[in-house]
């Protein structure tokens, strides 16, 4: 596409009017051989998934609603943090159209304290080895309204600005901040090459907020994460704590 300035990051892209859903058409693509780099974007999704089994519904072309196949050569162990990598690619590229944009660790970007894009990372194996990693993205770009449920939760670009974005543009901003950020995770395989940047967009920086730990909530200030992509806190007596992420949730206070 002469839209994205990038070595691989979606230099082939699919699009469809309509999928189950992108994830799920990356891991096809997949079987057939597709490539390191392969994007596929849809404009609706029958079956749109979430993260811990959900749903993801957006109505038909408001939103960007893409997946990319990786092909990893690292060890399993370390996919996980490419969600976080992606998190931070969505974030800067938001901040690039001049909306203040947030990250609510570890993968919520928000505006306004809303979130406005969702990030589900599948792996597959085969023989201990990673054959694919899939992201997909889902971002309320010009969505004009939010079902009631959610309104207080989620919101979209167009909702905070009152402006409408041209998706291709979101899209290639996104593939070239990711292909960036991709290319120091691989040197380290952890995220020490992009703490500056993750940490300076960190929702709650510096500020109190509670973890939500079932057994064991407690308050605390967040300072930022570490290479592994843990959430430090310092507590009242100095200590600090490493928060996973997948566990437990953070608000701010
Ligand atoms: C979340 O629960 O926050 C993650 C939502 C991820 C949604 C995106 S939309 C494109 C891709 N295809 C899917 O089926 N899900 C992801």
């Amino acid at each position: 596409s002469d839209e994205i300035h990038t070595k691989w990051a979606g230099k082939t892209v699919h699009f469809a009017k309509e999928t189950d859903s992108t994830n799920e058409w990356c891991k096809r693509m997949s079987k057939e051989g597709a490539e390191h780099g392969t994007l596929a974007v849809a404009e609706f999704q029958s079956a749109g998934k979430g993260r811990l089994g959900r749903r993801w519904t957006a109505p038909e072309g408001s939103s960007v609603m893409m997946s990319i196949l990786l092909r990893p050569e690292f060890e399993p162990q370390y996919a996980s943090m490419l969600t976080l990598v992606m998190g931070l690619s969505v974030a800067q590229a938001v901040k690039e159209l001049d909306v203040e944009v947030s990250i609510k660790w570890p993968n919520d970007v928000v505006v306004s304290r809303k979130k406005i894009c969702g990030i589900l990372t599948e792996m597959g194996l085969e023989n201990g080895k990673i054959r694919e990693v899939i992201i997909g993205i889902g971002i309320n770009v010009n969505l004009e309204e939010i079902q009631d449920d959610l309104k207080d939760k989620a919101t979209s670009l167009y909702l905070e600005t009152g402006k409408k974005y041209d998706r291709n543009r979101v899209i290639g901003l996104i593939m070239e901040k990711f292909e960036k950020n991709y290319e120091k995770f691989v040197k380290t395989c952890d995220l020490s090459l992009m703490l500056d940047d993750y940490n300076a967009m960190l929702a709650n920086r510096s500020q109190p907020v509670r973890i939500l730990d079932k057994l064991n909530p407690y308050e605390g200030i967040a300072i930022g994460i570490d290479r592994e992509g843990e959430l430090l806190v310092k507590v009242s007596d100095g200590a600090i704590r490493k928060v996973c992420s997948g566990e437990v949730s953070v608000r701010g206070l």
